[in-house]
C-alpha cells in the first residue's frame, strides 16, 4: 500500500483510554510478553504519541512513539492478525515517521527481537539499519532474548 494512496475507510486518531480494551485484544495475541493496559495508560499520561489505525471505525492497529529532543523512539507497533499482510503496518509506520518529522525528529529508533522476521523485514524495507544489539533486553520463554536496535534518518 502506498502512503500517497490512503484508502477512504482507513483513518488514524489519538488513542483514548476508552480504546484500551480493543487495543489489548490485539496486543495479547500479537506479543508473547504483551504490554499491560497500565503500560498503555502510562504512555498516554506521559505524553507519548499514541495512535490507533481504524478501518470503518474499528481499531485494527496502533503505534506508540516517544520523542526525546530530536530522537523519535518507536515503542510499539501492532496490526491485528486478521489484517496483517495488507500493507497496514507499513502505512502505520509511515504515519508515525511523518509525525516524528513534524515534531522535529531527525532520527527514529526502535528495538526488535531478532526472531521477529516480519517486523525486521518491514523496517529494513523502509530503510532502517541495525545500529547495535541490546543483550538480554526482552523476556523470553527460556530466559532473555537480545534486542536489535534499528534506526533510520527522518
Ligand atoms: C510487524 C507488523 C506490524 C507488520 O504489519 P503488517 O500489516 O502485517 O505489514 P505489511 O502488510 O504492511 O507489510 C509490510 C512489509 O513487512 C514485511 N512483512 C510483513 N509480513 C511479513 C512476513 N510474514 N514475512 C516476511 N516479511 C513480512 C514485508 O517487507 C512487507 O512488505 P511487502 O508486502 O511489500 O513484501 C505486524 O506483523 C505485527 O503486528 N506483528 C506483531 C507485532 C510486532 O511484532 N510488532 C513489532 C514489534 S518490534
Amino acid at each position: 500500500m502506498n502512503a500517497q494512496l490512503k484508502p477512504a475507510n482507513v483513518s488514524f486518531r489519538e488513542i483514548q483510554t476508552s480504546d484500551l480494551d480493543a487495543v489489548m485484544q490485539i496486543e495479547i495475541v500479537n506479543f508473547p510478553f504483551p504490554w499491560t493496559a497500565g503500560n498503555f495508560r502510562d504512555s498516554i499520561n506521559s505524553g507519548h504519541i499514541c495512535v490507533v489505525l481504524e478501518i470503518d471505525k474499528t481499531i485494527i492497529g496502533y503505534a506508540i512513539l516517544m520523542m526525546v529532543l530530536d530522537e523519535a523512539h518507536l515503542l510499539n507497533i501492532s496490526v491485528a492478525p486478521s489484517h496483517k499482510g495488507q500493507g497496514l503496518g507499513r502505512y502505520l509506520l509511515d504515519h508515525m515517521m511523518q509525525i516524528g518529522r513534524e515534531r522535529g525528529g531527525l532520527n527514529m529508533f526502535l528495538e526488535v527481537r531478532p526472531s521477529n522476521v516480519s517486523a525486521i523485514t518491514l523496517y529494513e524495507s523502509i530503510g532502517f539499519n541495525e545500529m547495535g544489539v541490546r543483550p538480554g533486553y526482552y523476556p523470553a520463554p527460556n530466559g532473555r532474548e537480545n534486542a536489535v536496535l534499528m534506526g533510520v534518518a527522518l
